[in-house]
């Protein structure tokens, strides 16, 4: 108990679809670091001093990230319903509780920083290029394309979220820091679903390439774009950040895909 299961990527897919597909699994793993957290964070962790513009800063990189929670949220929700078999849609029903949870604790850190209102401050300062992902994978989850709504949920915006995540988390005050690790475990297991579920597809099905590559090129832009809105944000120099745009490609192409 209390330490989180081997590395998913690693484990044999007929083991994978037997164990992680289940709340048991899915228990297990986060009771290992969230267990004597208050919203994703060691409760008596001291808050570093913020002055008045890294807090302002701050405030809008949560807020784009509780856009994105709240597209997996949406998204992960909608998936249950036209997940091809029940194994899958419980998988997808512990991603809906892990999502909630993600937009749950960022949430709770927009207040923790003062913000008011943080239904209309995520309106406000979210990117129109999130905000269109956000719509388009929507879009795909109501034409019941399962294959396109996977890859862009679970290997896209989650690679997406892996990258930006654990780069902000290097420099974060600590209670972000925290909340941020937290949440890149969940991201993990989500990645490892749609590697799972897509790579067996790929293999059974090669048209299926043809589709997700068009759905890659659609949606790439749109996340590179929305890097660009919050990487200077997380303290990231003009050096860096062809390397948070290559960490994202990297996540993908482990389904075999090349830009
Ligand atoms: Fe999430
Ligand atoms: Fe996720």
């Amino acid at each position: 108990m209390g330490q989180e299961p081997a590395d998913i990527h690693d484990m044999d897919p007929q083991l994978f679809q037997e164990r992680v597909h289940s709340f048991e699994f899915w228990f297990e793993a986060v009771q290992g670091y969230l267990a004597g957290k208050t919203y994703g964070h060691t409760p008596d962790l001291k808050e570093e001093d913020l002055d008045e513009d890294e807090k302002d800063r701050l405030i809008t990189v949560l807020c784009n990230y509780a856009v994105g929670e709240t597209a997996a949220l949406e998204g992960s929700s909608g998936l249950v319903g036209i997940a091809p078999n029940r194994n899958t849609k419980l998988f997808l029903a512990t991603q809906v509780v892990d999502e909630g949870r993600h937009l749950e604790v960022l949430i709770h850190r927009l207040q923790d920083l003062g913000v008011r209102d943080a239904e209309a401050e995520i309106d406000r300062r979210g990117s129109p290029k999130l905000v269109e992902f956000r719509r388009r994978l929507l879009d795909l989850v109501a034409s019941k394309d399962w294959e396109a709504a996977i890859f862009a949920q679970n290997v896209i915006l989650e690679a997406m979220e892996f990258a930006v995540f654990r780069r902000h988390a290097e420099g974060a005050d600590p209670v972000t820091r925290e909340v941020l690790l937290g949440i890149i475990k969940d991201e993990r297991r989500h990645i490892g679903f749609g590697e799972n579920e897509l790579g067996r597809r790929l293999q059974s099905a090669p048209h299926v390439r043809a589709r997700l590559g068009e759905v890659r090129r659609e949606l790439d832009p749109l996340v590179l774009a929305s890097f660009d809105d919050v990487t200077e944000k997380i303290g990231l120099s003009r050096d860096e950040r062809p390397e948070l745009a290559r960490s994202y490609l990297r996540a993908v192409e482990r389904l075999g895909f090349t830009p």
